[in-house]
């Protein structure tokens, strides 16, 4: 039977009735043990100011992947963690969704070889009435699956649960100006009717439109980018899937502003995804300066910058973007958005600093970051941005449950410094799949042993090594 633990607790707002609530019980996240700091080795080497790296984008270290690790086996790494953290059984769970866009396989779902690595521990056949689906949309291919299980699960009558697994291993090529922006990791969220963490309001509002920012045809390993053109596709499509939401939540009547408000005055906590910390401060400028224009905050940022270029005043479209570009970083630096990011939006970004990009599971990890610090009470409202390239926006909201304050923390930060650092050239070999050995050998985890002549993948669940046996 499926370990269920409601709340009774009524939900003091928001758009879901007490006891009839699904949405997110517990998370775990799995990073790799290796990491490369970007300042040092790795900035001088490329022949790139340091604090470009960890101010300019925001990244301090990088995870790696070790030779025996992928996408699925950090996804059957996170899925474990999720189980053991709730005395879960195989026979509970209903749905294994996984949201990746670094699947091993163009076919096989990624989800049945985390399911075969799994029933090593938990027996063969132990998932076999569990359905798993892979979901490819880019950054945003866990969000989709996370509001297809939501509308599952409010219509689930045998008590099960379901778990919605992000895995990825971002990957540019060498010497490239995504290079800075890799990672790797995975975020496993146990989705339960009466969750004990967030409540989804069943609000989704969405943006999307054909885009050539970044994607990755078939047969290459690391991604095509349009850097500078994926900022501006996620900002668009943010305040596209945005302006969907408010509509939706207003017309819902979940969030009513009165005069002089604004739809963000009702969120306590704006997660964005995080390709690189310094992208959820674009978004957030973008959002509250499209969300603030009609509220009494205006008057005061007209006060402080002057009024905002408009297109038709200006003959020459490159005078008006300059004007734009430069009325967004002076925007940027304001006192009322410098307040908001720093209330609403800046901690979400604390473990990514430490990992970089994990593609769809970012937003999670920002989550994450929060729960791990404390940041996030009973009754207050998440919003969240999700994006994916190609490109799509989802922009959708939870309230927080009581439990949300007793779920056991999950010692992430020491975690990620307990990691092993690694050389410049180890990174290298590893990134080119030219390191065979691991830098660190597998202990208590599963492990990629093999690929068959045929291509298919063998994992195994590696012991923790006895340290008193390996002293002996
Ligand atoms: N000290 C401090 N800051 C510095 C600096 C220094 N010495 N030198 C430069 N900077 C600042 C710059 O001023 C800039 O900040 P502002 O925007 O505030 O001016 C910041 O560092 C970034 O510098 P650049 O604009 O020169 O950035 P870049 O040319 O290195 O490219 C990038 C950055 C586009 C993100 C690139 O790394 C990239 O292509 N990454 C992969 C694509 C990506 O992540 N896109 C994000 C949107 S798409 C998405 O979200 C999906 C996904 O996950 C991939």
């Amino acid at each position: 039977m499926p370990v269920l633990i409601s709340s009774t607790e009524a939900t003091p707002k928001g758009n879901v009735p007490a006891n009839e609530s699904v949405g997110i019980d517990d998370l775990a996240v799995y990073v790799p043990r290796l990491f490369l700091p970007l300042a040092g080795e790795f900035s001088s080497n490329r022949g790139i100011d340091p604090g470009k790296l960890v101010k300019g984008i925001g990244i301090d270290r990088m995870a790696v992947v070790d030779a025996h690790e992928d996408a699925a086996s950090m996804a059957a790494m996170s899925l474990l963690e999720l189980m053991r953290r709730n005395r879960l059984c195989p026979e509970d769970i209903g749905k294994v969704y996984v949201g990746t866009e670094s699947a091993p396989d163009e076919a096989k779902a990624l989800g049945t070889y985390v399911i075969g690595m799994l029933e090593q521990i938990y027996g063969r056949g132990s998932f076999q009435e569990a359905s798993t689906v892979e979901f490819k949309a880019a950054c945003i291919g866990t969000t989709f699956a996370l509001e297809s299980q939501s509308y599952w699960l409010a219509g689930e009558e045998e008590g099960k649960v379901g778990v919605i697994i992000a895995s990825d291993v971002a990957k540019y090529p060498l010497f490239s100006a995504g290079e800075y922006t890799q990672g790797a990791g995975s975020v496993a969220l146990l989705m339960k009717k009466n969750p004990r963490l967030l409540a989804l309001e069943q609000i989704y509002g969405t943006f999307t439109r054909d885009e050539n920012d970044f994607f990755r045809p078939m047969g290459c390993t690391t991604a095509v980018v349009n850097g500078k053109h994926s900022n501006q596709c996620y900002l668009d499509a943010m305040q596209g899937a945005f302006d969907s939401f408010a509509g939706k939540a207003k017309r819902k009547g979940v969030i009513t502003p009165g005069t002089g408000e604004s739809v963000t005055d009702f969120a306590d906590h704006l997660l964005f995804h995080i390709p690189y910390p310094r992208m959820v401060e674009y978004a957030s400028a973008a959002i509250f300066r499209h969300d603030w224009r009609e509220s009494r905050r205006s008057t005061g940022i007209e006060r402080e910058l002057g009024p905002e270029p408009v297109a038709r005043e200006f003959d020459d479209p490159q005078k008006y973007q300059a004007a734009e570009a430069d009325y967004a970083r002076r925007f940027s630096r304001s006192q009322e958005f410098l307040q908001a990011f720093a209330a609403k939006v800046r901690d979400t970004a604390i473990l990514s600093r430490q990992i970089g990009n994990i593609y769809t599971g970012s937003i999670y990890l920002g989550l994450a970051s929060l729960l791990e610090m404390q940041k996030i009470h009973a009754g207050q409202r998440l919003c969240f941005g999700a994006y994916g390239s190609g490109c799509s926006a989802l922009f959708f909201s939870a309230i927080a449950q009581a439990g949300v304050e007793s779920v056991p923390l999950r010692g992430l930060m020491q975690r990620l410094e307990e990691r092993k650092q690694i050389s410049l050239q180890d990174y290298e070999l590893l990134h080119e799949g030219k390191k065979k050995e691991s830098v660190l050998a597998p202990n208590g985890e599963f492990a990629l042993v093999g690929i068959d002549e045929q291509g298919y993948r063998h994992y195994e669940y590696v012991k923790a090594m006895d340290m008193r046996a390996s002293k002996r």
